[in-house]
């Protein structure tokens, strides 16, 4: 039988295991995929295959998630530099950019992350995208609760003019950002999430726009991950290809 799409984020989060050590500080992602992962990762300790290792949670859900498979726990605080973290993507792009956050663990996910010495995406290959924010998914930009709607509006201003661009507030019960009459989604960090939507992907330097939009006061972080990536695991129904940075 075919593999399901599932099946995929399993092959892709195994494969990247492997490129695990004992003894190492591990970057724990969150979502799907990177649950996988950590399944994975608790079933190689309790086997002895792996020993020594100690996770780096990107978020509340995967913190726990951890735990309950006995993977050993820190942060960033106690363990500032990461050996290796493993985690998925909402899209990746060519040059292996990625958009993340539709878990809204983006801010957690990009200081575990950016600390980490190499950090290898876990994906299927319905992720790969020409152009970041192409694919109809929310780009995530999490921002203080204090006067959101100000912060919504300037972020109207700077995309002002391009294609089908809307922004809107992320609510509890759509994490797609469909509008929903909800209460605000809120995230680990007690912030919300205004979701930039794009006809037709994010045209321009992404590093200016990403400077442009982190320079609006009230703006905590967005999910745009701009070289980051050390290498990106992809499963696909053809197998399995990795791309390096
Ligand atoms: C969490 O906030 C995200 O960045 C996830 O890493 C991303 O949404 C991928 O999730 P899935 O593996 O569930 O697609």
């Amino acid at each position: 039988a075919a593999p399901t799409q599932d099946d995929l984020k399993r092959i892709a989060a195994h494969r990247a295991v492997e490129l695990l050590e004992s003894g190492m500080v591990v970057g724990l992602g969150t979502g799907s995929t990177a649950a996988h992962a950590l399944d994975r990762i608790g079933e190689l300790l309790r086997r002895g295959v792996l020993r020594d290792i100690v996770g780096i949670p990107t978020s509340k859900k995967t913190e726990a998630h951890a735990a309950a498979v006995g993977i050993p726990l820190s942060d960033l605080h106690a363990h500032p530099i990461v050996d290796l973290s493993i985690d998925g993507a909402d899209e990746v792009d060519p040059s292996l950019n990625l958009v993340k956050g539709r878990g809204g663990s983006l801010l957690r996910e990009k200081m575990i992350e950016g600390a980490s010495r190499r950090f290898v995406v876990i994906v299927d290959e319905s992720k790969m995208v020409p152009r970041l924010g192409g694919s109809g998914l929310a780009v995530p930009v999490e921002v203080i609760p204090f006067c959101w709607g100000h912060t919504l509006g300037r972020l109207r201003i700077l995309f002002d003019g391009e294609p089908g661009f809307d922004a809107k507030l992320r609510r509890a019960a759509s994490a797609a950002g469909d509008g929903g009459k909800d209460e605000p989604f809120v995230t680990d960090n007690g912030n919300y999430i205004v979701n930039l939507f794009f006809d037709n992907g994010i045209h321009g330097d992404l590093d200016l726009i990403s400077d442009k939009i982190l320079r609006i006061t009230g703006v905590v972080e967005h999910g745009m991950f701009l070289g980051m990536a050390s290498s990106v695991i992809i499963a696909g129904e053809d197998g399995v290809t990795v791309l390096e940075k």
